[in-house]
């Protein structure tokens, strides 16, 4: 299990983002998780990389407990997991081959097994002729492949995704999934949330639906609706 949530909810004074989710996620699973505007995706995804505790229930992650976590465990937890977001977040004053870098130079690897694992990645990306860019100079669908390549250049257990399709256009997003896809059939456990669970062909993933802070059955979900 890489993944637990036991009876899990978070009050915002009284407002309930998520209520009693019970939801267990194995190693190299892909999970989706929809629901409309407002349901608590950002919310379970905040509890996962545990920059937000529940306020009853129990967390766990690759080994840590949001009953025992302590501030120097988070960087611990954080290794484990590539977190890609919907508005890219690259360091504009950085390279793509540098924002793809920083997370192995940061943690002291050598700079000879940097540049065999950036090369590598940025191949996989379709990536490597624009390794000098800046991202402004950069597509959005490229942007994306950045981050998602800068998420997974430490060999993450599991890739966190919060709509990383929400700022792109169809087509493009279809390849940013594709990419997902792979990245899950290479064993990495993938959590991706998005609007439109149609996005993701329905036999490589479990899909989850979310509203306003519940877990509902995905039969009875009538979500489609407002998408
Ligand atoms: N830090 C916070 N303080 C107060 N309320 C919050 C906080 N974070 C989230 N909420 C509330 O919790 C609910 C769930 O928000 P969340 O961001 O998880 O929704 P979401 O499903 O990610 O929505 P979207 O699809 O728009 O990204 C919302 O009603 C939101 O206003
Ligand atoms: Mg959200």
């Amino acid at each position: 299990m890489v993944i637990s949530f036991q009876n899990v909810s978070r009050y915002y004074n009284d407002w309930p983002a998520l209520e009693r989710i019970n939801l267990q996620l194995e190693q190299g699973e892909f999970l989706v998780v929809s629901g409309p505007s407002g349901a608590g995706k950002t919310t379970l995804f905040r509890h996962i990389w545990m920059g937000d505790l529940p306020s009853s229930g129990t967390v766990e992650v690759a080994g840590h407990s949001s009953d025992r976590i302590g501030r120097r465990d988070l960087p611990l937890l954080r290794r484990k997991l590539g977190i890609v977001f919907q508005d890219f977040r690259l360091l504009p004053e950085r390279t793509v081959y540098d924002n793809v870098a920083l997370p192995l130079q940061v943690t002291g690897t050598s700079p000879k097994a940097v540049r065999r694992r950036v090369f590598s990645l940025l191949a996989e990306m379709e990536l490597n002729h624009r390794r000098a860019s800046y991202p402004h100079e950069l597509s959005g669908g490229e942007q994306q492949r950045v981050a998602i390549a800068r998420a997974m250049v430490a060999h993450p257990v599991i890739l966190l995704a919060d709509e990383p399709t929400g700022n792109l256009d169809p087509e493009v997003s279809r390849k940013v999934i594709d990419l997902l896809v792979e990245i899950n059939r290479t064993g990495t456990s993938v959590v991706l949330a998005t609007h439109d669970p149609r996005q993701v062909p329905a036999g490589v993933a479990r899909f989850i639906y979310l509203d306003r802070g519940h877990m509902v059955n995905p039969n009875s979900w009538d979500g489609y609706d407002q998408l």
